[in-house]
C-alpha cells in the first residue's frame, strides 16, 4: 500500500498543512511520501509517485472559502490522468470553526466524483495558525526542560512544571489528535471517512482575544515579524 501526501500550502516552511501530513503519515503504514505542491514546477513529480499509490491525502489551508487558487491547475490536469484513487484531504482555516472547511470539502468531493477518482472524505481543522503555533511551543517547552534537567545535574524533578505544559497543549490539541487518528486508521483500511470538523480546544472569546493581539502585534511590524524572521527574500517597497 502506497499513500501520497501532499502539503499543499504554499508556504515553504513552518505550514500548519505540512505539520499535519507530517503528523498523519506518522499513523499510516506501508510506503508513504510527502510531497510539496507550491508552483506548476512541482505537479509532474507528485503525478509520477501518484501513479503506483492506493491513497492521496491532500493537505491544505482554506483560501478564501475554497480550494487555494494554485492548487486549480494542479487538480485540472490530475483530473485526466488517474482513475480509482482513495482520496482524503485535511483541510485547516485561520478561524476557530473547522466547519469553514464545508465548500472547500464539497469542492474536492465534486472534482473526485467527476475525475473518476474515491473520495473517501475528510478532516476540516478550526485555528490552523494557532495549532501551528502550539507545535512550536510544544517543541521549545520539551527543549527547554530538557536543558534545564541537564544543567541541573539531571534532576528530572524539574520535569514536573513542562509535563503540565504540554499537557496543556495535548488538550487543547485533543479534538484535532484523535480526529486526525481516526482519519489514519481509515486510510490504512482503505475506509471512507466521511466529513468531520474539529478545532483548537479553546472557547471562541478566548481564542478571538488572542487572535487580535496576535495580528496587531504582527500588523504594527508590517507584517515582517515570524514569518519575515524566518524569509530568506525581504519584501520589495
Ligand atoms: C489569501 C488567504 C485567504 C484566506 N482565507 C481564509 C478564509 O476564508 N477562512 C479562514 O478561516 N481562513 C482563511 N485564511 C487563513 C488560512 O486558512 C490559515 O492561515 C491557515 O492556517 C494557513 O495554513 P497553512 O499554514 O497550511 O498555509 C486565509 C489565508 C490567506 C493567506
Amino acid at each position: 500500500m502506497k499513500t501520497v501526501f501532499i502539503d499543499c500550502s504554499p508556504k515553504q516552511r513552518l505550514s500548519a498543512s505540512g505539520f499535519v501530513a507530517t503528523f498523519t503519515r506518522m499513523f499510516v503504514f506501508g510506503r508513504k511520501v510527502q510531497c510539496k505542491l507550491r508552483t506548476p514546477k512541482d505537479f509532474q513529480p507528485i503525478f509520477e509517485e501518484i501513479k503506483d499509490a492506493d491513497s492521496i491525502v491532500f493537505c491544505m489551508p482554506l483560501y478564501v472559502d475554497g480550494i487555494p487558487s494554485h492548487i486549480l491547475p494542479f487538480l485540472k490536469e490530475m483530473e485526466n490522468k488517474f482513475t480509482n484513487k482513495n482520496v482524503y484531504v485535511i483541510a485547516n482555516n485561520g478561524f476557530i470553526e473547522g466547519r469553514q472547511n464545508e465548500p472547500l470539502m464539497q469542492n474536492m468531493e465534486n472534482f473526485c466524483h467527476r475525475a473518476n477518482l474515491n473520495w473517501c472524505g475528510g478532516l476540516g481543522i478550526g485555528g490552523g495558525v494557532m495549532m501551528n503555533v502550539m507545535r512550536i511551543m510544544f517543541c521549545v517547552v520539551c527543549a527547554l526542560s530538557l536543558l534545564q534537567v541537564v544543567l541541573n545535574g539531571f534532576d528530572f524533578s524539574l520535569l514536573k512544571d513542562s509535563l503540565d505544559d504540554a499537557l496543556v497543549i495535548l488538550i487543547l490539541c485533543c479534538g484535532i489528535i484523535s480526529f486526525d487518528l481516526w482519519l489514519a486508521y481509515c486510510i490504512n483500511n482503505g475506509k471512507e471517512y466521511g466529513k468531520h470538523y474539529t478545532r483548537i480546544m479553546l472557547p471562541s472569546f478566548v481564542f478571538i482575544v488572542c487572535a487580535d493581539i496576535f495580528f496587531t502585534i504582527i500588523s504594527l511590524f508590517q507584517g515582517g515579524i515570524f514569518r519575515g524572521w524566518f524569509s530568506k527574500k525581504k519584501p520589495t517597497m
